[in-house]
């Protein structure tokens, strides 16, 4: 059932649960504790299919049926996966076709999770008919919040069933050879194609890929798993549950599925988030998931799975303290989430993950990590009032916005760009981190959206773009938007086909520039530009066709030329960065913008105490989320009451690590650092 706004109608609390990994005498410890901490929501299911059905058509829910009772009632709510994440060995070796073939023609086998060929007509029944069978068991429970459709889609096969899927979805898109040879640019290298069945997935080949075919395989891919989301989808609602549907997105370092269209196919959205750095950069993550979830999802969203107690960076595990444990729990909620949920409830004792932290880790409750998640819980209780969305169904509102396209990231991704150093994702990050760092509020678009809204609007490094895209970035900056433009956009089409007669072709005109050679640098060397700004991996020889430099490169070859610079275009103005600005210019670079555009930081003293200031919009009044991620007490002055405490927001001291949830009856505020007040 669609539900705009999302609202569950308290902020849920707790995380995926595997009670098939122990015995009752522990579900019924778990359910004591949970009580103790207030745990409201679990996910089951996850990986179960073996256990639901351990042959063919032979169902087993006896278990199942015990714990969601036990569930229920204690008055702990649950989504209910369907397990096709994980399809058992019984599976395997009935449809041994059905296994996922790597690009280097490596078949895998059974024996971790996530073991199937997406388009194996034989895995897609399966799929359907074990999510028709716990529709039709649990779909109408009481206690059921909502059904987790599979788990983070993104298992890539280059077998024969998606070569036969991938012809289909290439017809249906080129309807002839002649087309796709054309947008493919097959003339290169003889690749061009006399039959469909000619054409294979980009398996593992000589040298470099074609990257139209690169980039179409990934867009087949994500069709082709939203598809199967989809069916999964249609057997649900046909068996009746009214339950809302969804399947839980990944970040950071998925980039397999083009979020936008499969966020109109879902009732909710939801997402794991796992912090790839243990220090302050992991809170500049958090936001980054928030307000993208948040902008995918349209509204409130969901958090599905976060990491407890460890960050996992590289080959080990860091420990996550109780402080930040709590500020990312809050600060994924002031961007829109209306759960705090975790990866998992109580730590595996043995399989695969037997080192991922949980709420519940191996030493038991009596544990500094269990306490926390006790501290959390009744934060939690004590902040649920801000479940309940606004009416217009924005929890935040922001002046800047930044195009998000999952085919640019894939665009980006295909190797053999003057600098392969260049990432999508790093320029979105970075940008985004620059606003963090300046208290303002972000939200993200799809080419197309309605901008009338945004003061400001940032096309990072996105190699493609379509003409359509081009003439709607135009038509903002000519209707009164500021547009910033960062290098190597808009150089080629939808299929990386450069627009030849100088870069970057698709805006060469609402920019004012041609750029006729692009010079990346070597790792580790800087540029010096004017106005005290550094830059590095990119540069570009750039012509004024219209547009005036702001900003000259000071030294190299290209001293002198422009290097930043702004075309006056109807009522807005359009501007190119030529360059990457270092983390540090690219900070000051978007700071004094916004303060001359006049975009204010939600709160004007807050980041530079090291606070994140993020207003969540409510039904009946507006939050004020302070996290303290600085190192010197600060005192808050304004008129509202701080959540947390209970106590009046006027004085409130936060100390480092502390978090504050203010229903504001104004929203004028004041922070100071803490001797600074005193002196
Ligand atoms: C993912 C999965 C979980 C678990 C965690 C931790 O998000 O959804 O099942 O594997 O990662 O690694």
């Amino acid at each position: 059932m669609t539900q705009h706004p999302y609202n569950p109608g308290r902020l849920l609390f707790g995380g995926d649960y595997n009670p098939e990994q122990w015995s009752k005498d522990v579900w019924a410890k778990d359910i004591a504790l949970m009580r103790r901490a207030a745990v409201n929501t679990v996910s089951l299911g996850i990986f179960s299919w073996a256990l639901l059905e351990p042959r063919e058509g032979e169902y087993d829910v006896e278990w199942l049926d015990g714990i969601i009772a036990m569930l229920h009632e204690a008055g702990i709510g649950f989504f209910l996966a369907t397990p096709t994440a994980s399809p058992p060995p019984w599976f395997t070796r009935a449809h041994p076709d059905a296994m996922p073939v790597r690009a280097d023609g490596t078949t895998l086998t059974h024996g971790s999770r996530d073991t199937y060929a997406v388009s194996s007509p034989a895995y897609r029944e399966a799929s359907q008919r074990i999510a028709r069978f716990l529709a039709e068991r649990y779909g109408a429970h009481p206690g059921l919040r909502g059904w987790h459709v599979h788990n983070e889609y993104g298992t890539i096969d280059y077998g024969p069933h998606a070569a036969d899927a991938f012809r289909r979805w290439l017809r249906s898109k080129y309807e002839t050879l002649d087309e796709l040879n054309a947008a493919w640019t097959t003339a290169f290298w003889s690749q061009s194609y006399g039959e469909w069945e000619d054409i294979l997935p980009p398996r593992d080949t000589q040298y470099l890929h074609n990257p139209a075919h690169v980039v179409d395989f990934k867009r087949f891919n994500s069709d082709e798993m939203l598809a199967a989301f989809t069916e999964q989808k249609a057997a649900i609602v046909a068996s009746g549950s009214t339950a809302p549907i969804t399947t839980n997105f990944m970040l950071p370092t998925w980039n397999h599925l083009e979020q936008w269209s499969w966020s109109e196919a879902q009732d909710v959205v939801s997402i794991d988030h796992y912090l790839d750095d243990p220090g302050i950069d992991g809170d500049t993550h958090v936001a980054y998931c928030g307000d993208l979830t948040r902008s995918w999802a349209g509204g409130p969203w969901l958090l599905m799975e976060q990491n407890a107690i460890g960050i996992r960076v590289g080959d080990r595990t860091y420990v996550k303290g109780p402080d930040q444990t709590i500020r990312n729990s809050l600060g994924y909620i002031a961007r829109g989430s209306q759960s705090s949920l975790f990866f998992q409830w109580r730590a595996s004792a043995g399989g695969s993950e037997l080192w991922h932290g949980a709420l519940v880790p191996h030493a038991g409750e009596s544990s500094r990590a269990f306490e926390t998640v006790v501290e959390l819980g009744s934060i939690l209780e004590s902040i649920s009032e801000v479940v309940e969305p606004p009416t217009d169904g924005r929890p935040v509102e922001a002046d800047v916005a930044i195009l998000w396209d999952a085919e640019g990231w894939w665009a980006t991704d295909t190797p053999h760009l003057p600098n392969d150093a260049l990432s999508y994702s790093d320029e979105v990050r970075a940008t985004h981190r620059s606003l963090w760092r300046a208290g303002i509020s972000v939200d993200f678009v799809r080419a197309g959206d309605d901008l009338s809204r945004y003061r400001l609007m940032i096309i990072p490094s996105m190699f493609a773009l379509s003409e359509a895209d081009a003439a709607w970035a135009t038509s903002y900056v000519r209707s009164g938007g500021q547009l910033v433009v960062q290098f190597f956009s808009g150089i080629a089409d939808m299929n990386q086909r450069v627009i030849t007669g100088g870069y970057p072709g698709m805006l060469r005109e609402l920019l004012g520039v041609r750029t006729e050679e692009i010079r990346p640098l070597p790792d580790g060397e800087s540029l010096e530009l004017d106005k005290g700004f550094h830059s590095e991996m990119w540069s570009e020889r750039v012509q004024l066709e219209g547009a005036s430099s702001l900003v000259d490169y000071r030294a190299g070859a290209l001293s002198g030329l422009p290097a930043i610079t702004r075309n006056d275009v109807g009522m807005g103005a359009a501007t190119y960065l030529s360059t990457r600005l270092t983390q540090l210019s690219r900070d000051r670079y978007y700071a004094q913008l916004c303060a001359d555009l006049g975009i204010d930081p939600v709160v004007s003293d807050a980041a530079p105490l090291g606070v994140e200031a993020v207003r969540r919009r409510g039904a009946a009044a507006d939050y004020l989320f302070l996290l303290h991620h600085g190192s010197d007490s600060v005192t808050v002055s304004g008129e509202g009451v701080d959540l947390v405490t209970g106590s009046n927001a006027a004085g409130l001291t936060l100390d480092p690590g502390d978090v504050a949830v203010i229903r504001e009856s104004s929203r004028k505020w004041m922070l100071v650092k803490e001797n600074s007040a005193s002196a």
